[in-house]
């Protein structure tokens, strides 16, 4: 086949997944496929650039950036709508809609003729014109003022769901398709989240976000971005389309136009209050964010009828949802302290109502969030709730800024509840065998317990259900403990008497009985509800279990090293300084004792988890110690030729170059000869040996487990445990973890989402186990999840 054809063929393909993806909704292949296919594509056109035509899917990664966009008069002017936000006010529009038709119109109880309406979500994006002449799009335009725009062609060009050609055929020579330009709410999360990374400015919505990423000048950053386009309507055609809205829009996605999904009949005007109330209660799960629905006559002959009024068409009416901003005034900012000794910046705003619910506190969660939104005492800010989530300042307001009324949010540099310092916490990195300590964004209270306020916190958190499960004690009865300076410490609900549990309020003999069975009862957790009922910053119920599974002991946890812990799945170098710094801290100590003292048994303390000795072995730990230009396979080598510290720190440049390329070889040796580094390996290595792990060599290690000499693969999304842990699981059996399939591979693990992987194991004769028969399998290698 020559090229010519195969460029062919190859669009029309990627054209139909294209249109069976974004329009039907219904993929037909794997991404994975797609991709294949789009880069054989790519490939071809890069050898044969005189193939390259506009309409090719390669072509929508942008153009060279534009100093101005050039002006588009819109032949059909783009009109907005009228709002309807009460369900009176919807009546009233389908009483003018029946006057308008001459048809019978009831009363205020209902009664009147049903018209024919088309009801869809109203998306909260921006209306963009689409041109398509001959089946081809040629020009993309902003709404603007309604009759003139600016010409976005070639940002239109690069929404994936822009078909860049119609499909099938009988479109009128000329199309205008008009629809709204949007971004998902995962598309916006995903970029703010990048926007943030790289300290760029993030979006206050979905919609600002998608205004901001259509209207760039240069294009390859539109085409970097998520967006994504529905079709609601028709401008400009030189043919009839249909005679219904909806007859149009249907039309329409058979030429290949992304369409909603929620697009309705409603007879008359009780259905489409049901609409609204439908698509109200999906609001929250729908995929993009919308500000209300929009119902249309469906007749076009009665939309003609009907007409217009000023700049608004009579047919149509947008019905509104609770806006989800508003905007308020930052009254001022307090600071909370919560179980760690967080100190967090609280916004106390003027209430105000928003989607539905009132607002009058929103947190700033830490200081360089304050930092970034710029944000101060009496300004006025953006409130945006969306969905179930709490409020947040969005944005300030700058042009409502009086200079003078303003003034800077400032962290104290005492504690507000307790007066003790508030520090600010270092974050740990590590990188090219150097450790380096950066400033935090959060702030700390030193105070510990004898602050109140983390008193109270750690005690609530302390006997809630998924720690020590004391059942029985609310947070107002922990607040008038504290207060009543009966407990300072969690071993001191351990000596509360019934006297003092009685006369606290609510308790009267039964329940006081109760609290303290309960308080008793709880004597004897399980390690891991004990550690994570400890409150260790950043260590949750997971990390808990992590702890409390592997090293088996309190003592072992208490004393482990922050490297040794990075051992451990899921772990990284900062949590494993936040639970070594934990357990140095003397006042932490202290509170362990007296919870031993008063009589508490762990129970299912015991040796170090086969696993985690397992995976310990000498190049792993030299990798971890991050030498520059030396990873796994770096450090395998490395042990392969000396097998031991003392081998490692006594060989001189020609031994390590026996091992390891020139540069690595330098590395390590440049590594080795300062001294804290010695002694850092040295102190990991007589701590793993005193957990009682020994190394010799990775390959003695994997000799006689059940999986030495095989190859698994891991592929799709686990969920039961996080690819990592598997990974763990299967290496502490002997197992080799790669990440492609051949026919050396001896089993694959496939999760849902598995695409190219699977399809190789399958093609090859591979065995393939699900996650479930995964975890069947582990269990039945002595391992649980
Ligand atoms: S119809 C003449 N349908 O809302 C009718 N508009 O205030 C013109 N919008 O500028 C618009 N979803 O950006 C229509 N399903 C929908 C819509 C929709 C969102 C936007 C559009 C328009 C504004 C009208």
């Amino acid at each position: 086949m020559n090229a010519e054809t195969r460029i062919l063929e190859l669009r029309a393909e990627l054209d139909q997944h294209n249109y069976r993806y974004y329009v039907l909704d219904e993929p037909s292949v794997p991404d994975a496929e797609y991709d294949r296919l789009f880069r054989e594509l790519q490939a071809l056109e890069a050898e044969h650039p005189e193939l390259v035509s506009d309409d090719s899917p390669t072509q929508r990664v942008g153009g060279a950036a534009l100093s101005a966009f050039s002006q588009v008069r819109h032949e059909i002017p783009m009109l907005s709508l009228g709002n309807a936000f009460e369900e009176t006010d919807l009546r009233e529009f389908d009483r003018r809609v029946l006057e308008g038709l001459d048809l019978p119109a009831g009363d205020l109880f209902g009664g009147g003729q049903a018209v024919d309406y088309s009801c869809e979500p109203k998306l909260d994006g921006l209306a963009v014109s689409l041109l398509y002449r001959n089946g081809q799009l040629v020009q993309g335009a902003t709404r603007g003022d309604g009759t003139t725009g600016e010409d976005i062609s070639v940002n239109v060009r690069t929404i994936r769901n822009v078909p860049l050609k119609l499909h099938g055929e009988g479109w009128p020579d000329v199309l205008e398709v008009r629809g709204e330009v949007f971004m998902s709410k995962a598309g916006f999360d995903k970029l703010n989240a990048a926007q943030a990374e790289i300290g760029a400015k993030t979006f206050a919505n979905p919609r600002n976000a998608a205004a901001g990423s259509l209207r760039q000048l240069d294009s390859k950053i539109t085409a970097s971005r998520p967006l994504e386009f529905c079709c609601y309507g028709i401008g400009q055609v030189s043919a009839p389309v249909g005679e219904t809205h909806i007859g149009i829009l249907e039309q329409l996605k058979a030429w290949g136009m992304p369409i909603s999904r929620e697009l309705r009949h409603a007879a008359g005007i009780e259905e489409c209050l049901a609409y609204y109330r439908d698509i109200g209660a999906r609001r929250n799960d729908l995929p993009y964010e919308i500000d209300g629905v929009v119902f249309k006559v469906n007749s076009l002959a009665a939309q003609r009828e009907l007409g217009f009024r000023a700049r608004e068409p009579r047919w149509a009416i947008a019905h509104k949802f609770p806006a989800m901003e508003e905007l308020t005034e930052v009254l001022d900012v307090e600071f909370q302290v919560g179980r760690t000794g967080a100190v967090t910046p609280v916004a106390r705003l003027k209430p105000v109502k928003v989607a539905g619910v009132t607002v009058a506190n929103a947190t700033l969660h830490n200081m360089d969030e304050v930092a970034r939104l710029g944000v101060m005492i009496g300004d006025t800010v953006i409130i945006r709730r969306a969905g179930d989530v709490i409020p947040q300042v969005m944005q300030v307001v700058l042009e409502r800024r009086d200079p003078e009324a303003v003034r800077p949010v400032r962290i104290p540099t005492e504690c507000p509840v307790c007066g003790s310092q508030v520090e600010r916490t270092q974050l740990v990195k590590r990188s090219k065998g150097k450790e380096t300590l950066s400033e935090g964004a959060v702030y700390r209270c030193v105070g510990r317990l004898a602050c109140a306020a983390q008193l109270k916190q750690a005690i609530i958190h302390y006997v809630s259900r998924r720690a020590m499960d004391i059942e029985g004690l609310g947070e107002k009865s922990v607040e008038q403990l504290v207060d009543e300076g009966l407990i300072a410490s969690p071993a001191d609900l351990y000596r509360l008497t019934y006297e003092q549990v009685v006369e606290l309020e609510g308790f009267a003999e039964v329940s006081s009985n109760k609290l303290l069975a309960a308080i008793e009862d709880s004597k004897r957790p399980g390690l891991a509800r004990f550690i994570y009922a400890l409150g260790i910053p950043d260590v949750g119920e997971e990390t808990a279990k992590v702890l409390a599974r592997s090293l088996g002991s309190l003592q072992r946890v208490m004393k482990a090293l922050p490297q040794v812990l990075t051992y451990l799945p899921d772990i990284g170098l900062e949590v494993a300084y936040e639970i070594h710094n934990f357990f140095e801290d003397e006042h932490n100590r202290q509170v362990i004792q007296q919870l031993l003292d008063c009589g508490m048994v762990l129970q299912d303390e015991g040796e170090l988890a086969a696993e985690f000795a397992r995976s310990t072995t000498l190049a792993g730990m030299i990798a971890k110690l991050d030498i520059s230009s030396v990873g796994p396979t770096g450090a395998e080598k490395l042990v392969a030729k000396l097998d031991s510290l003392d081998k490692i720190f006594a060989a001189d440049a020609i031994d390590l170059r026996q091992a390891l390329a020139t540069k690595q070889a330098e590395a390590v040796r440049e590594f080795f000869l300062i001294e804290a580094n010695r002694d850092l390996a040295r102190a990991i290595e007589a701590q793993l040996l005193e957990f009682g792990m020994h190394w010799t060599s990775e390959k003695k290690t994997a000799e006689g487990l059940p999986l030495a000499g095989q190859t698994w693969v891991l592929t799709g999304t686990l969920e039961r445990m996080s690819r990592d842990i598997a990974k763990d699981k299967l290496e502490s059996l002997g197992a080799k973890v790669s990440g492609s399939v051949s026919g050396k591979t001896h089993c694959v693990v496939a999760g849902p989402g598995a695409g190219s992987k699977l399809t190789k194991a399958n093609e090859l004769g591979v065995s393939v186990l699900d996650e479930d028969a995964f975890v069947e399998f582990l269990a039945g290698q002595g391992i649980a999840v």
